[in-house]
């Protein structure tokens, strides 16, 4: 099979808030973040506004609302406070995502099947309101016929448990993490879904997800941000020593 289409990017920007977070600073700035991704090419931005704050705060889903051009994919969990938030900002997408207070990560994907009814209701307003639900699933062929039963138009295939096998060095395992997700993009799209992935996707496990010929979107951001930290380090250094070094030779002061 050919590929469907030209793959989008999503660049997740997440942990650009963590770091400011980490301090209770204004910066970096998330939205600052998202523009820069979009000069770089991005196709789109997703943040996840999790029920704690931790990353993402309720204030930069209104700032990147306001200042993007680039549609927004805005992870939630399946609450009520969470849909209240989706229908008053309308965002382009919505991921409905399983969430954890104790955990790091979005550890697995949306056990649909358990819950079919109650998440059938939940996304039926957020649809309405013209929003593209995309569901978040493990690579289990149960789990995507609930998503597409539901009435999904999207869902994101969890690529973490090859990604965390690859880096692992749990080889064959990483194979076998990769026919699944194979097995289940095919599945979705035969379903009419359109098939998303995403979760720990790094220079070296992005290749072999991006030839899947059904999948048209990926989603990544905690690699791409400590990445930038060491793409950007540099010049940052460079500019403080300069401004350092002008202030001396300047003799500016109060
Ligand atoms: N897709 C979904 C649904 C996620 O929850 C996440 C993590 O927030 C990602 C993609 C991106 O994962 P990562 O930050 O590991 O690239």
């Amino acid at each position: 099979m050919r590929p469907i289409g030209r793959l989008r990017l999503g660049v997740n920007i997440d942990h650009v808030a963590t770091v400011r977070n980490a301090r209770g600073s204004a910066y970096p700035d998330p939205v600052r973040a998202a523009e820069i991704a979009q000069e770089a090419g991005a196709d789109g931005i997703t943040a996840h506004l999790r029920e704690d704050r931790r990353h993402i705060s309720d204030t930069d889903i209104e700032r990147l609302m306001a200042h993007l051009t680039l549609p927004l994919n805005l992870e939630m969990a399946a609450t009520s406070e969470m849909q209240r938030i989706a229908l008053r900002h309308r965002p382009h997408a919505v991921c409905i995502v399983p969430e954890k207070r104790e955990e790091r990560t979005t550890e697995g994907g949306l056990d649909v099947s358990r819950e079919e009814s109650r998440l059938a209701d939940f996304i039926s307003p957020l649809a309405g309101a013209g929003c593209r639900v995309s569901i978040f699933v493990a690579a289990d062929s149960w789990q995507v016929e609930a998503a597409h039963r539901i009435g999904a138009a999207v869902v994101e295939l969890h690529t973490g448990a090859y990604c965390d096998a690859w880096t692992e060095g749990r080889f064959d395992d990483a194979k076998d993490e990769l026919l699944r997700l194979r097995t289940a993009s095919a599945l979705a799209h035969t379903l009419g879904l359109e098939v998303h992935a995403g979760h720990g996707l790094t220079y070296d496990t992005v290749k072999s997800v991006a030839a899947f010929p059904e999948v048209m979107e990926l989603n990544i951001g905690h690699f791409l941000i400590g990445e930038a930290i060491f793409l950007g380090l540099a010049e940052a250094i460079h500019e403080m020593r300069r401004l350092m070094d002008e202030a001396r030779s300047s003799g500016a002061g109060p």
